[in-house]
């Protein structure tokens, strides 16, 4: 009982000193003026200086900081001024294409164009086997003529239903990205001259035979009846970006609609 008494005293006593030494503390810093007030500028912060109580400055107008030059340079737009006054693009390439810059342009591709284009870049992915709009085909007469800049400039400014894929993709990748596309280009369009002299060229089928493949896979490439087609091909609505342009196109066929089913009686 006696102990237990003296116990709660002691304790009352510890907090007393405890709120003494806060006081004490706290008053002490109150006293501080030398670090504590600096007259600088905090990030994100208003500031009494300028008209505007803004703390952080707009770049002065007209003035580029050092570094930051970008709207002039073929590497970060794709195009060059043309005698014209039009922007133009290129068929080049800002850097040299190693086998370094490919290998890198075809894991972004394979990261970030393959849902919509597939890995063969003719425009049935995943995600066309689902609904969204077919995505162009790389390897129609179209896209084979267009300057290597413009897959870029795609890439930048995003092109109809494409969005841009200028935050994930940083310059140096797209690019990458575009040359491993004209890479792809060359690999559906090989011919026998362009493999060496002597080197026995295998047919598709009989690698597709060899292999255990099923027939269809030597065929060209088309989509599942099981597609869903949210955009069907209706002259009213346009030409689907991959349709073929020329009859000399790779021909892509796309299953017609399902028809809607027979309402329920
Ligand atoms: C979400 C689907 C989607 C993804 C992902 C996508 N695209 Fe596309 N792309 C499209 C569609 C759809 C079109 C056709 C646009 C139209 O006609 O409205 C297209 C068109 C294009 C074209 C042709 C433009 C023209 O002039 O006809 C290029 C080049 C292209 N895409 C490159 C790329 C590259 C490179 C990537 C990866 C960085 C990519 N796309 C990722 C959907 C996609």
């Amino acid at each position: 009982m006696e102990a237990n008494r003296l116990n709660q005293k002691g304790k009352a006593l510890g907090r007393g000193m405890l709120l003494a030494g806060t006081a004490a503390l706290l008053l002490a810093a109150g006293c501080r003026q030398d670090m504590q007030d600096q007259p600088k500028m905090i990030p994100q912060r208003g500031s009494e200086m300028f008209a505007d109580h803004r703390g952080a400055r707009p770049q002065v107008l007209n003035t580029v900081a050092r570094g930051q030059l970008h709207e002039d340079s073929y590497f970060y737009t794709g195009v060059v001024q043309d005698t014209n006054g039009y922007r133009k693009e290129q068929n080049l390439m800002p850097f040299p294409v190693t086998m370094e810059v490919l290998k890198r342009g075809q894991e972004r591709f394979n990261v970030y164009c393959t849902p919509c284009h597939s890995r063969v870049g003719n425009g049935l992915g995943e995600i066309v086997e689902r609904g969204y709009k077919p995505a162009a085909n790389f390897h129609d007469q179209v896209r084979l003529a267009q300057p290597v800049s413009h897959y870029f400039y795609v890439m930048t400014h995003g092109y109809g239903a494409m969005p841009d894929y200028s935050a994930q993709l940083t310059p140096v990748d797209r690019w990458a990205v575009a040359a491993y596309i004209r890479a792809l280009q060359l690999s559906q369009a090989a011919t026998t001259q362009d493999v060496p002299s002597g080197v026995q060229v295998k047919n598709l089928q009989d690698v597709a035979a060899e292999d255990g493949l099923p027939a269809s896979y030597a065929q060209p490439w088309t989509l599942p009846s099981t597609a869903i087609q949210a955009y069907p091909h209706d002259a009213k609505q346009g030409t689907p970006a991959m349709a073929p342009a020329n009859p000399a196109d790779p021909k892509i066929s796309i299953p017609a609609s399902k028809p809607a089913p027979a309402a329920a009686k």
